[in-house]
């Protein structure tokens, strides 16, 4: 399968959200990445349902909302009345990560589950199965335009293994530091699917970047 590319909209300008929307919609690209912040889990703060909502209205890709955010099983149903198709979690953030997943489903979305980078992919041995896609975290989370890490490709190839192995349908996202220069070692490691935002909205020509992440 080729690769999917999510553009994140972080990076994207907030007060003109329609137009990087519509580069989107026009776009090669395949899903629109959301990335949710609440100043604890992460040290920023990014926007919420109401915003979400409007995307919605105007998007004509499925959502890839990532919830940067504690205690994630208190939101899911509002998550999910307004418009997300995948509901990605932190592993660090769930006490009862099986129960989290289950909730994901039960309100019809897709289930994901992200690591951060210092967190080992045996963590989800036990629930690659239930899970629909992990999102391997390749900078700490919180901020776009970083640096990639390095160790993130092992990471990648690591888990690539433990679906083999499993049998899971699970796929695989990577986010943080995804650039038409390292787009080709990451999908080659493993992933099926590249988040980017400042690769995409910080360039000249938003649409000839999204083209260079497909190929
Ligand atoms: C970071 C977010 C990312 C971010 C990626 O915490 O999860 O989705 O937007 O931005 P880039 O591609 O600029 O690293
Ligand atoms: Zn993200």
């Amino acid at each position: 399968m080729a690769h999917l590319l999510s553009p994140s909209l972080l990076s994207a300008d907030f007060a003109n959200l329609i137009e990087d929307i519509t580069v989107v919609n026009k776009s090669e690209a395949d899903w629109f990445h959301i990335d949710v912040m609440d100043g604890v889990f992460v040290p920023n703060i990014s926007f919420g349902m109401p915003v979400i909502k409007h995307i919605k209205k105007h998007a004509k890709k499925p959502l890839d909302v990532h919830l940067m955010i504690v205690d994630p099983n208190r939101y899911i149903k509002e998550f999910a009345d307004c418009g997300a198709d995948i509901l990605t979690v932190h592993y660090e953030a769930c006490t009862h990560l099986h129960r989290t997943i289950e909730m994901i489903k039960a309100c019809g979305m897709k289930a994901g589950v992200s690591l951060n980078p210092h967190t080992p992919i045996n963590c989800l041995e036990d629930i690659i199965t239930d899970i629909d896609l992990v999102l391997i975290m390749s900078v700490n989370p919180g901020f776009g335009g970083q640096k990639f890490i390095e160790s993130s490709l092992t990471k990648i190839a690591k888990l690539k293994a433990l679906i083999q192995k499993t049998g899971a349908k699970t796929i695989i996202e990577v986010d943080g530091g995804v650039s038409a220069s390292n787009a080709k070692i990451i999908v080659e490691a493993g992933a099926d699917v590249l988040v980017a935002g400042n690769a995409v909205f910080a360039a000249a020509d938003k649409m000839k970047a999204i083209q260079e992440l497909k190929r």
